[in-house]
């Protein structure tokens, strides 16, 4: 099949139901977006930034890769990030991951799963630094959750590490970025409490990860 006439349908629908509530919402929309919050999470498709936050378009400006992973050199990620923070001015930089996350468990395999074993190999750095941690937890599913969480740790401090963020943190632009896990089961973020806005806020978390 060479159309998929379902989609078509349900936008016009929901293009519809948007501009019933507010006729000039489009059109208000299409010279500027003015978001206050970068959201950096997985693709997952149990996990739609947007409807989580019950954000509207224009409110949330959106970057997702496998296992919401900041790296360092990636110029796709950091593009985003440059551009939400020098350009949009965005007030928060949120890294979302969230429980039963495939990447983190394919991670955690002993099994080869081609080209993305590449990009998973920080999750598998991840997990050797907190081995210890890792490895008192007596179930799969509680160590996998946990790497969940310390991975969203490590690219709260990762974003913290850009020169994007160091600027505008020396320039005085507040900037904060904040780690969240979301649940699978029941629909819920919980905040997992790495909140920083400053290189003091960051020297703290390092000492206490790195
Ligand atoms: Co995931």
């Amino acid at each position: 099949m060479k159309n998929t006439p379902q989609l078509f349908k349900n936008n016009r629908q929901w293009a519809s139901k948007i501009t019933e509530v507010n006729p000039d919402f489009f059109h208000n929309l299409k010279n500027q977006q003015a978001p206050e919050y970068l959201w950096i999470g997985c693709s997952d498709s149990r996990v739609p930034a947007n409807d989580i936050v019950g954000l509207l378009p224009g409110e949330l400006f959106v970057h997702r890769n496998i296992a919401n992973l900041v790296i360092h050199t990636d110029m796709n990620c950091l593009s985003v990030l440059q551009y939400a923070v020098d350009i949009l001015r965005v007030k928060h930089v949120i890294v979302c991951g969230h429980y039963g996350c495939g990447g983190i468990k394919a991670a955690m395999e002993n099994k080869p799963h081609g080209l993305v074993d590449n990009w998973l190999r920080h999750i598998r750095d991840t997990w050797r630094r907190n081995q210890v941690e890792l490895e008192i937890i007596p179930d799969e599913s509680g160590r996998n959750n946990r790497l969940c969480e310390l991975n969203v740790c490590d690219q709260v401090i990762n974003v913290g590490n850009t020169t994007i963020i160091q600027d505008a943190w020396r320039r005085g632009q507040e900037t904060t970025i904040h780690g969240w896990i979301y649940d699978l089961a029941d629909g819920l973020l919980k905040d997992l409490g790495v909140c920083i806005s400053s290189c003091e806020d960051l020297h703290i978390m390092h000492k206490g990860n790195l």
